[in-house]
């Protein structure tokens, strides 16, 4: 576990961030105080910690898995189990997943941040779903799509992804597909249809 023994910092208190990505490093403010790094997690210890927080969420908090939110692609070798750590403390405060469906397309997913770091001077969710977007297209993805929660939405329009079609219920509540801009339009019809069934849920 990376926790630190510290209580967790307030995170309205950081005036000063920086966001790295592991291959690259991106630095938004001179002076960083505390940062964040955005990255695959590395180690047991940090995937372990990686799916307590995701099921924090989508099981306990958002109920929409019955006891785990655990899916055969999560064993792909492939799959992208994302990190952010809020640094010098060493802190996970945030997840994303990047998968392979059909066709070369791959789906970003189970996207969330630690409660307490919501909506913080931190920007938690944005570095998140830029890292999922700058790793999926080292590997040469062209179609990038994710099944949205309908008041998540807003979220990723803010960070330039459109809609595709018309929301379908996916994982038993409505979701809206969407990708961002620089991807290919859906292949599969799967993916595509409202109310699908694509390999990997949100
Ligand atoms: C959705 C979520 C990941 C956003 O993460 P976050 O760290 O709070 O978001 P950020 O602070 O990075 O926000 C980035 C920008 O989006 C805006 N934003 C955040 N949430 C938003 C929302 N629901 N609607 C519109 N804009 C939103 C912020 O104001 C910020 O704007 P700015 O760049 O102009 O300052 C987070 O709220 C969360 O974990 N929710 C619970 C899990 C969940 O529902 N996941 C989605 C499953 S599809």
């Amino acid at each position: 576990m990376t926790r630190s023994a510290s209580p967790p910092p307030e995170a309205t208190d950081i005036d000063l961030v920086s966001v790295q990505t592991m291959p690259q490093t991106q630095t938004t403010r001179a002076r960083p105080e505390r940062w964040l790094v955005c990255r695959p997690a590395v180690s047991e210890a940090e995937l372990a910690e990686y799916y307590a927080i995701r099921k924090q969420t989508f099981v306990d908090e958002q109920g929409l898995f019955d006891g785990s939110d655990v899916e055969p692609v999560d064993a792909d070798p492939r799959t992208l189990h994302i990190v952010a750590i809020c640094e010098p403390a060493g802190e996970m405060v945030g997840v994303v997943r990047c998968c392979p469906a059909e066709d070369g397309t791959w789906f970003g997913g189970r996207l969330t941040v630690v409660a307490a770091y919501r909506a913080s001077r931190l920007l938690v969710g944005r570095a998140l779903v830029r890292t999922a977007e700058e790793l999926v297209r080292e590997r040469g993805v062209r179609v990038f799509l994710g099944h949205i929660q309908l008041p998540i939405v807003h979220f990723f329009e803010h960070l330039g992804w459109r809609k595709v079609g018309d929301p379908g219920v996916f994982a038993g509540i409505p979701h809206q597909l969407m990708l961002p801009a620089w991807s290919g339009e859906p292949t599969s019809p799967r993916s595509h249809a409202a109310g699908g069934q694509p390999r990997a849920s949100p």
